[in-house]
């Protein structure tokens, strides 16, 4: 079975765990773009780039190798350049510069070209931003992850105070307000549900519960068991 499940929305939504899970239940891989961007704004950081300077980054992006490797809980191993970089993507400082780096036409061409590649052979969930708009707009199904602003920022709140973080609620919705403005405002692809995608508000739902309204839906879409 081949074809593109594609996930998008907005951080917080509980898009990752979901689109991780949702694989492992319809038998497809998954691939977390994000994580891609992650890893170019980790290179771009490292290089000393300036996040102002869009050909110094397309530039750095150029000549770094990203790789994305299936790993064995489901989820993704990220090797920079050859090294296992699944840790440091996850950094505060990656995480506020990636906004500005995937804003940049030149890294998108690449990582773009590259999810393409990985997602020729099997069935496979896709999740991201821009997937069912830009990068597969062909893909079998597209579903939309909402959720609001003030729901999102308190799951990330309480995912940093379970990871043993200090973290202040206002902050945390303040920075999810900040990319979500950015990420939704870029000239290239924008954030936006695709015209044929599925939204799913997850403001009040549990994570089982979205997991099974989106199962329920990709095996009638596509007939996987
Ligand atoms: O899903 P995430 O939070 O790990 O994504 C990190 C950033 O990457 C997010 O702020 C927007 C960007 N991104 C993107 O522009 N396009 C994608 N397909 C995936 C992520």
């Amino acid at each position: 079975m081949t074809g593109v499940i594609a996930i998008d929305g907005p951080a917080g939504t509980g898009k990752s765990s979901v689109s991780r899970l949702l694989g492992e239940r319809v038998g497809a891989h998954y691939l977390d773009t994000g994580a891609m961007y992650r890893a170019a704004t980790l290179a771009v950081l490292r290089a000393g780039a300036s996040l102002d300077d869009a050909e110094a980054i397309a530039d750095t992006v150029e000549r770094s190798e990203i790789t994305l490797i299936p790993a064995a809980d489901g989820g993704s191993t990220v090797l920079l350049d050859g090294a296992d970089v699944s840790g440091p993507i996850r950094s505060d400082e990656v995480t506020a510069a990636v906004s500005a780096v995937s804003a940049v036409a030149a890294v998108r061409s690449k990582l773009v070209a590259l999810q393409r590649e990985q997602a020729d052979e099997s069935l496979v969930v896709v999740e991201g931003r821009d997937i069912g708009t830009v990068v597969f707009p062909d893909a079998r199904v597209k579903i939309f992850l909402t959720a609001t602003a003030q729901a999102r920022a308190e799951r990330r709140h309480e995912q940093n105070r379970a990871a043993g973080r200090s973290s202040d609620l206002d902050e945390v919705l303040a920075a999810v307000n900040k990319r979500d403005h950015l990420d939704s405002t870029r000239a290239v692809s924008p954030l936006r549900a695709a015209d044929d995608a599925i939204t799913v508000d997850t403001s009040d739902l549990t994570l089982d519960q979205v997991l099974d309204e989106l199962t329920a839906l990709v095996r009638s879409r596509i007939g996987v068991q």
